[in-house]
């Protein structure tokens, strides 16, 4: 019996920093007419806060957490953090330190995981969401039908962030320096004690290291929607 088409799901896509999760998410629920959640940028909102108020706990960094209301803005596809868009404040190096620190910990990790959950389920209601994270396939949504685990060379990950960066007009950046500090939030965030970066055992691994971002985001694409044509038989 024809099923149809399912209008809403989830995908989860984990992976570690700068392996171009973040550029083939949002370019996925383009081309899926779907939300993007970008889960990291909840965190670092956390860590924004925290930096601002100059809160140094995880009593503290749990607070806020539970304080933050979260929303969609479609049209740029960002995440809506009390309302606003905290757009390029969340993508400091210090934001960035302090967000791999502040996921540490439960009580954040707790209500983030809770938030991410009722947001994603209520906009799968409606269209497929892709969900972006560490612990997307794992933790958040170990039952989800899609999950990709994107990752790349320590060395090609260093790289991509130095031209980005190089592009942005930023001065006194090293490769060096880019690629110890992915090494170190890599390190943080696999060896935390909850809910660590790791792949899912069923999750399909896609390395980008010689793959262009639109070879990623096709695979994807013609992964689900063959999926969705089998489910839907
Ligand atoms: O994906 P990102 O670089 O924006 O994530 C920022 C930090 O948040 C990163 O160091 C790991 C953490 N994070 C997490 O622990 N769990 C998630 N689901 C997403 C991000």
């Amino acid at each position: 019996m024809r099923r149809g088409i399912k209008k809403g799901y989830i995908v989860a896509i984990d992976g570690p920093a700068g392996a171009g999760k973040s550029t083939v998410s949002r370019l996925l629920a383009l081309e899926l007419s779907g939300r993007l959640l970008d889960t990291g940028a909840m965190y670092r909102s956390v860590a924004y806060y925290a930096s601002h108020k100059n809160i140094t706990t995880a009593t503290g960094f749990s607070k806020i957490a539970r304080e933050l209301t979260f929303g969609y803005d479609a049209k740029n596809q960002s995440l809506l953090v009390n309302g606003q868009e905290l757009g390029q404040r969340l993508r400091t190096q210090r934001v960035s330190g302090l967000a791999s620190k502040v996921s540490a910990f439960k009580g954040v990790r707790q209500t983030l995981t809770a938030c991410q959950r009722k947001l994603a389920k209520a906009w799968a209601q409606d269209c497929p969401v892709i969900v972006e994270g560490r612990d997307i396939g794992t933790v958040v949504f170990p039952k989800v039908d899609y999950k990709f685990y994107v990752t790349a060379d320590p060395k090609v990950r260093a790289e991509r962030r130095y031209q980005q960066l190089k592009k942005q007009g930023s001065k006194g950046i090293s490769l060096k320096a880019i690629l110890k500090a992915n090494i170190d939030r890599d390190k943080q965030d696999s060896g935390r004690k909850h809910a660590p970066l790791k792949c899912a055992e069923d999750a399909i691994v896609v390395d980008t290291s010689k793959m262009s971002i639109n070879q990623v985001v096709q695979f994807m694409t013609e992964h689900i929607k063959g999926r969705i044509s089998l489910v839907g038989e």
